[in-house]
């Protein structure tokens, strides 16, 4: 085996140039998925864990040069849920038998505590967990949501690279960014992050800092994905990011994180077929499909070919269920917060 394979299985710590020396070899990524696998059963074992995806509004104040809400796109036809379209696809996303519903929207600011709040204490009552993935708020926002009900919350860091990521984030602070993770830590929430892999001027150096500040953070989710250049932003002609070096990330994450909550993304199947088995197969344990229904699918547009915009909640729900059987592994049934076995420091 690969010594710093070997000793990543072994220890779950490696260093910056470990990291990069595994990125960068061709031969490394059938040999880390194998480890990553074996990883991920031992920590984590063969449930993976459904959460219910609602994309609630595509409205959005900031202006990210690869995603396709950023306010300067005039090209996407704007919504936002009602409270009620909102309430009815958690009660949707309960009876296809999902534990945790995530609230997923740009920026807007539209949800407000009072709104936002309102909400949860009736998702609550559902018996729901609830991820928040709504962007930057203030330490009393998120302390208000976390007392309304919501357990985890997602921020993707994006990139650890300062530099590269206020040049793509223009108007957001490196910072403030930070700050938000460590707040959500401090109130309580399990914390979700993660990377866009394959930005204009990413280098694998920066890639192996991502993954050594999510372990310096403990992130309990880590959701990563390949960009995929959108037409209707700056970004337009950047190139695809390369699958191989998702996957070999994925594997990476669950040999440094072994007890993370790792998703198989949405955008990783946009670039391949049959990527989130392979991806689950590589070290991952979480699947999110979407609940939301009709059009609005097709609105939420981060980036283009999305998969699934013309399929109901109740086929993804069918689709995903038959891709997990295949590969021998079983949908959890608890509502599947991180676990705490590690004798890791
Ligand atoms: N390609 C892939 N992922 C994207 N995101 C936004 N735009 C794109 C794109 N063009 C991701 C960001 C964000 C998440 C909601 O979607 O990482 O955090
Ligand atoms: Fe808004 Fe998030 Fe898209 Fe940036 S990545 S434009 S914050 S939805
Ligand atoms: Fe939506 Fe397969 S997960 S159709």
């Amino acid at each position: 085996m690969n010594k710093y394979i070997e000793k990543a299985e072994r220890t779950h710590k490696l260093t910056e140039d470990e990291l990069v020396s595994l990125l960068q070899d061709p031969s490394s990524s059938g040999e880390l998925a194998i480890s990553a696998d074996r990883v991920r059963a031992k920590y984590v074992g063969s449930g993976i864990h459904l959460r219910g995806l609602i994309e609630f509004s595509n409205i959005c104040r900031q202006n990210c040069l690869y995603c396709g809400l950023r306010r300067d796109n005039p090209k996407i036809e704007r919504y936002r849920l009602s409270e009620a379209e909102i309430l009815e696809l958690a009660k949707k996303a309960k009876s296809y038998g999902y534990k945790t519903v995530v609230l997923q929207s740009g920026e807007d600011i539209y949800f407000s505590v009072k709104v936002l709040t309102n909400l949860l204490y009736k998702i609550k009552e559902m018996d729901l967990a609830i991820t928040l993935s709504l962007g930057e708020r203030s330490l009393d926002e998120y302390r208000a949501f976390k007392q309304a009900g919501a357990d985890r919350y997602l921020l993707r860091i994006e990139t650890t690279d300062k530099n590269l990521y206020e040049q793509l984030d223009p108007g957001m602070s490196f910072k403030n960014r930070k700050s938000c993770l460590w707040n959500l830590k401090e109130l309580g929430y399990e914390v979700g992050t993660g990377c866009l892999i394959g930005l204009p001027g990413q280098t694998l150096h920066s890639l192996a800092q991502d993954i050594l500040f999510f372990q310096q953070l403990d992130a309990d989710m880590i959701g990563i994905g390949p960009l995929i250049p959108n037409m209707d932003t700056p970004l337009a002609f950047a190139a695809k990011g390369d699958f191989d070096l998702t996957k070999k990330m994925v594997s990476l994450l669950r040999l440094l994180l072994p007890e993370a909550n790792i998703p198989a993304t949405t955008a990783m199947e946009t670039l391949k077929a049959d990527a989130r088995v392979i991806i689950l197969q590589a070290g991952a344990n979480v699947v999110m499909p979407n609940v939301t229904e009709g059009d609005y699918r097709r609105k939420y547009a981060l980036y283009p070919g999305k998969i699934c915009v013309a399929d109901t909640p109740a086929q993804c729900r069918c689709c995903i269920g038959g891709k997990i059987k295949s590969i021998g592994r079983y949908v959890a049934q608890d509502k599947g917060f991180r676990s705490h076995i590690s004798t890791r420091s």
